[in-house]
């Protein structure tokens, strides 16, 4: 078989066909299911937007309040998870602690008919309901405190931002944590959406396809990046700093965290929706001086670094706004886990419905017909 040129990374290898969600890196232009991502952080909401994407359309009144009416009474876990998430050590990181929650979820639910509607149906709403109660019953049991029960009345932010405070957040802050996890929701075929489609492809259950995307997701480079974000931000300290700061890096040829992106050569379309959503909290909640190093750190790197086509990407800004809702620092992560769980579940979906196996091919490099050594004769 010819062996095609080896990319590393795959950059520009197209790995699948989909209709999901659309970047054009150039322009700084991004759809789900062709619709523009400015406009869903305006009128949509982010259990509407999940719709969009697992089911292929924008849901009609009723399928919408169906399914959020199905989401709210499925966001309860089992006392086993719970008893299981209580077993793990407090410091271990949250997303670790996903991971393996989302993993044993599917002991609960076995695997069934994947043809069938409705197994994929409850599938999709059971991971979207039971992802944010079992991320904030660790962030309450890791502190020794019982989880929180999900309330009914609260809608999918507020009831999240509520299991992790114990109190009903302020309305401004549940709109704007409902339009970060819309932010998050899909991305094209990233690292994690790959590890999804690849996990999909062997026809396994959809919990062990979203623990694998979760694995994925975890690391610096990919959804860790807006933690190392904010870490980077508390490192430089002041304005001042700046400078010094990135010269060093630049020197070093370290990379500057929230900066880059391999499909955007502009500005990611998501960011300066995030500096909105900054502003919003910072005018009713008072400003954040950090964000003032970000704007200054920004306007630096991109005077540097912009002729490589590198500026702020989403986990930029994500990390600042997070802090100013009040969410501890090792949660970033898990938020964008939570928002991505309609990305993932519209690509399994996808990947099902055309399924052929992942199985690549690679560049051998090393040697051939190496005579055996017996190991008294190794030196
Ligand atoms: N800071 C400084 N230089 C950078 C950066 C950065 N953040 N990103 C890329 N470069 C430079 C890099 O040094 C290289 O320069 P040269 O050609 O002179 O050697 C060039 O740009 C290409 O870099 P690359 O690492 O080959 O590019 P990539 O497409 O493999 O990397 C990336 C994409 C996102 C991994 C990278 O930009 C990066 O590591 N950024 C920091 C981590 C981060 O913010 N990740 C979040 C990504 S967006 C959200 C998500 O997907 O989760």
């Amino acid at each position: 078989m010819a062996v095609g040129e080896y990319k590393p990374g795959l950059e520009g290898v197209p790995a699948t066909q989909s209709n999901i969600s659309y970047v054009d890196g150039l322009t700084g232009l991004l759809e789900y299911r062709g619709i523009r991502i400015e406009d869903l952080c305006k009128y949509s909401s982010f259990l509407e937007t999940s719709y969009l994407l697992v089911f292929g359309e924008l849901p009609k009144a009723l399928q919408l309040k169906e399914f959020e009416h199905e989401v709210v009474h499925r966001r309860r876990i089992k006392y086993r998870i719970r008893d299981m998430i209580k077993c793990f050590p407090d410091n271990a990181h949250p997303m670790d602690a996903l991971q393996t929650c989302v993993s044993a979820l599917g002991m609960f639910y076995p695997l069934e008919d994947l043809h069938d509607a409705e197994y994929i149906y409850q599938a999709a709403i059971r991971l979207l309901a039971k992802v944010p109660t079992m991320v904030a019953a660790f962030h309450m049991m890791r502190q020794g405190n019982d989880p929180v029960m999900p309330k009914d009345g609260l809608g999918y932010a507020a009831n999240f931002l509520y299991m992790l405070n114990e109190k009903v957040p302020d309305p401004l802050a549940a709109h704007v944590f409902d339009v970060c996890l819309t932010l998050h929701a899909e991305h094209t075929v990233n690292a994690s959406t790959f590890s999804a489609l690849v996990t999909a492809s062997t026809l396994t259950d959809p919990y062990t396809v979203l623990s694998s995307a979760i694995g994925t997701l975890a690391g610096p480079l990919h959804g860790g990046a807006n933690e190392e974000v904010m870490k980077m931000l508390e490192e430089i300290g002041s304005i001042e700093n700046v400078k010094p700061f990135l010269e060093r890096k630049i020197e070093r040829k370290e990379k500057i965290m929230g900066f880059g992106h391999r499909v955007y050569k502009v500005k990611d379309p998501r960011a300066p929706i995030l500096q909105d959503l900054a502003h919003k909290l910072f005018d009713q909640f008072g400003h954040d001086r950090y964000y003032d190093i970000a704007l200054e750190l920004e306007k630096q790197a991109t005077e540097k670094l912009s002729s490589k086509g590198i500026y702020p990407n989403v986990d930029f800004y994500s990390g600042l706004v997070y802090k100013k809702l009040g969410i501890p620092l090792d949660l970033f992560t898990p938020i964008f886990a939570i928002a991505r769980v309609p990305g993932w579940l519209a690509h399994w979906k996808e990947q099902l419905a055309d399924n052929r196996l992942f199985r690549p091919t690679q560049v051998y490099t090393g040697l051939h017909d190496i005579t055996y050594t017996p190991i008294e004769a190794r030196e």
